[in-house]
């Protein structure tokens, strides 16, 4: 198999590794997935400026994000279910951020419970994500666990009232565990390795939730996450009570406007994630990096802006931290290194965009990656060669 040197090879690794209906699950968006090609295309339509006869000798892609130290601005998105693709799933993907010195943000979705993650992952960063639960009791419980187990962090998405539409799940018939199905049979036979992780690894539940939730054993996941996960009642007003009762760092994950961003700035959050959930809820919103530049004129003083959706490249990272992004995050991308290599796979990943985002300073003249700014675009207007995305 030829090495793979880009994330594309990553992807093209794990398609082969994977179960169709598995490999979907991670890939798909919702609807006619315009959105989801959107949040890729939109960073292909900013052109870069090259700056020469500057001193790169010595480069620095380290940085800050909310007080936390890492060597990349690039942070390992809260991603659910992850035990799908590998026996130790999380645990293994927070060791990857932590060998690459990034933060890695832990989804309550997992088959792991959060200390689970945060003993893994050593002493390094590793913050909480979580939905606005129906039952509030239950919630505090698992927000004050994050605490006791050192997350810094506290991460809301606030993008999922109810759960998108994936049709190619609708399709598959996506069920979490995999039903014993003729066809899911056969696709485990064709894919050994991932039948070997699937089936000695612990069992496919929200470990957080265990004891505190008596039906989360039994019930399909998938119906469990839509019903007791997500509630579609939540206001500001909600999301200000979870903001006050946690002590550390506030994010609220999933605006794309303005309007919301200063909501949450209101609510006294500390910062926002520009994220439309991967392309996964609603077709047809803008890509992410099509929405920063309003969400920066709103918030960008008063707090730190983070995005996350279709960043494939070092030079997508470059032009989201040109367009006022403290950091990007990214989801997709370590599954694929998470599915072909565990932990090693997941810090390959994010040495690749370290790599390519190290030559994307050199070359547009700016050695240290906390100087980015609009003068590494080609056009460095507001919002320059965008388009509506
Ligand atoms: C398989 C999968 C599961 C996800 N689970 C969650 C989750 O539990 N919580 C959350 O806030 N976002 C979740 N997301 C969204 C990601 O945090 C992130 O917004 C998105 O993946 C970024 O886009 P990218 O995959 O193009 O990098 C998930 C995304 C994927 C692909």
């Amino acid at each position: 198999m030829p090495r793979s040197v880009s994330l594309a090879d990553y992807r093209r690794q794990a398609r082969r590794r994977l179960p169709q209906f598995v490999f979907d699950f991670v890939d798909g968006g919702a609807g006619d997935e315009t959105t989801l090609r959107a949040n890729e295309d939109a960073f292909a339509r900013v052109p870069l400026r090259t700056r020469t006869g500057v001193d790169v000798a010595s480069r620095t892609t380290s940085t800050t994000v909310l007080d936390n130290s890492v060597s990349l601005p690039v942070l390992l998105a809260p991603t659910g279910l992850q035990r799908l693709v590998h026996r130790h799933a999380d645990v293994e993907a927070a060791r990857g951020a932590a060998r690459a010195g990034t933060v890695y943000v832990a989804s309550s979705a997992s088959a792991f419970s959060i200390e689970e993650v945060t003993r893994g992952a050593g002493h390094s960063h590793v913050w909480f994500q979580l939905y606005a639960w129906r039952d509030r009791d239950v919630a505090d419980r698992v927000i004050g666990r994050a605490a006791d187990a050192g997350c810094s962090t506290l991460v809301v998405t606030v993008d999922v009232p109810v759960v998108g539409l994936r049709d190619r799940d609708l399709r598959n018939g996506m069920s979490i565990p995999p039903r014993i199905t003729a066809r899911n049979v056969f696709e485990g036979a064709r894919h050994p390795r991932w039948t070997r992780h699937l089936l000695t690894g612990p069992p496919i539940t929200f470990k957080n939730f265990e004891g505190l939730v008596p039906a989360s054993r039994g019930m399909a996941l998938m119906q469990y996450a839509n019903e007791k996960l997500t509630n579609p009642a939540t206001t500001w007003v909600e999301l200000e009570r979870m903001r006050r009762s946690w002590p550390g760092r506030f994010v609220v994950k999933g605006v794309l406007t303005a309007a919301d961003a200063r909501s949450a700035l209101d609510i006294g959050a500390d910062g926002v994630v520009v994220s439309n959930h991967g392309g996964r809820q609603l077709d047809g919103v803008p890509a992410s990096l099509t929405a920063l530049p309003a969400v920066v004129e709103a918030v960008g003083r008063d707090m730190e802006v983070l995005l996350d959706g279709g960043v494939r490249r070092g030079i997508d990272v470059l032009r989201a931290l040109a367009l006022g992004a403290r950091a990007v995050m990214i989801g997709r991308p370590y599954w694929w290194g998470l599915a072909v290599d565990g932990e090693r796979g997941v810090a390959a990943v994010l040495e690749t965009l370290r790599r390519e985002l190290d030559l994307a300073l050199a070359l547009t003249g700016v050695p240290r990656v906390q100087d980015v700014d609009r003068s590494v675009l080609w056009e460095h207007s507001a919002g320059a060669g965008l388009g509506t995305g």
